[in-house]
């Protein structure tokens, strides 16, 4: 029986949620999966860290409360985030990365997979911003040291979408793809359909977890940019930077304009698309649209996402499902661990 040692970056809702996972359900992988996870490592700059190599009692960790320094009260830990050591000298084999996303410079989390990268150590990531901002460095190194580097949960979180496209739609030939990509504005502009201000929409955003520290990385589109760059380089081998895409929100949409469209049979969705060209180049761009109600994307509310693929051989292909959520983006990284399970039995 497989077992893989895995050391958590960043201890917020999404690794939380994983230990939650490893906490239920380690028997059932065993049996249903093939292999279990032993948690070696945790680190977090506001709980500190963690390592025994022996493994982490995972039910213990996922109790631990969200205090500063909160590592220093189970035996071993210290209140400091030692990250390069849980990384370099915990004994994992995967570090599953969920700290927050820096859309700047993709730091610290581009650093900690580097770190784990050159020493041979698995990466899976939901973070967007190692991958938007340095995915093919990352992935070279990554090459080189015969090492997986895997991030589905990047994108419209435990949604399979990145591998799908790449796996089950090899061959089909994507050409482009239009998405609703970002929970909390689709969030906002349905609740502003039912009468709810912006302000008060963003707010219940933010109160159910949805949008990001900052929200207005959520409604001006930088979020949706992130995630356009991500899928447009993965999926139609763009060489996309995130200054190439044109970028706008939705902090402009009135209740006026809502109504109108609502008197017109159209609503206002953001949209990030990306689409191949005639010369083989890719143009990608995040703007709010107007849609018709008979649009794929039109019927798609609430905090859900859908990305609609456009292939040469099938056509219009839709996927919609949650794009967030504490264990629905867990379940990303453990779709990782899966895929890099599987990778070793070949
Ligand atoms: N703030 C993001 C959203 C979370 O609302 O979709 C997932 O990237």
């Amino acid at each position: 029986m497989t077992e893989y040692k895995i050391a958590l970056v960043g201890f917020g809702g999404v690794n939380r949620g994983l230990a939650q996972l490893v906490a239920e359900r380690n028997a059932r992988w065993q049996a249903s999966l093939g292999f279990s996870l032993k948690i070696v490592g945790v680190s977090d700059i506001f709980l500190g860290s963690i390592v025994n190599r022996d493994g982490l009692d995972a039910a213990q960790l996922v109790a631990l409360p969200a205090e500063k320094g909160a590592f220093a009260k189970l035996h071993g830990g210290t209140a400091e985030a030692f990250t390069e050591t849980v990384i370099r000298q915990s004994g994992a084999d995967i570090i599953a990365e969920a700290t927050f996303t820096n859309p700047v410079d993709g730091e610290p989390a581009t650093t900690f997979c580097r770190w784990a990268l050159e020493s041979g150590i698995h990466v899976v990531t939901t973070n967007k911003g190692p991958i938007a901002l340095h995915g093919s460095e990352l992935k070279a190194l990554a090459q080189r040291n015969n090492v997986a580097f895997e991030y589905e949960g990047s994108v419209m979180s435990g949604t399979p979408v990145i591998r799908l496209a790449r796996q089950a739609l090899a061959g089909a030939e994507v050409q482009g793809f239009e998405g609703i990509l970002n929970g909390t504005s689709n969030y906002v502009l349905t609740r502003m359909q039912e009468g709810l201000s912006f302000a008060a929409a963003v707010a219940q955003a933010q109160q159910l977890g949805y949008a990001e520290a900052d929200p207005s990385a959520d409604v001006d589109g930088y979020d949706v940019r992130l995630k356009v760059v991500i899928l447009a380089n993965e999926l139609l081998n763009a060489k996309l930077q995130i200054s190439d895409v044109a970028c706008s929100g939705i902090s402009n949409i009135s209740a006026e304009d809502i109504a109108t469209a609502s008197r017109n049979g159209q609503c206002w969705k953001l949209i990030g698309a990306a689409q191949r060209q005639a010369d083989g180049s890719v143009q990608a761009s995040v703007a709010a649209r107007l849609l018709p109600l008979s649009h794929p994307l039109a019927g798609i509310s609430g905090a859900t996402n859908a990305v609609s693929f456009t292939t040469e051989l099938v056509g219009a292909v839709t996927v919609s499902g949650p794009g967030a959520g504490k264990i629905e983006t867990a379940f990303a990284l453990l779709s990782d661990i899966v895929a890099i399970h599987t990778s070793q039995q070949q």
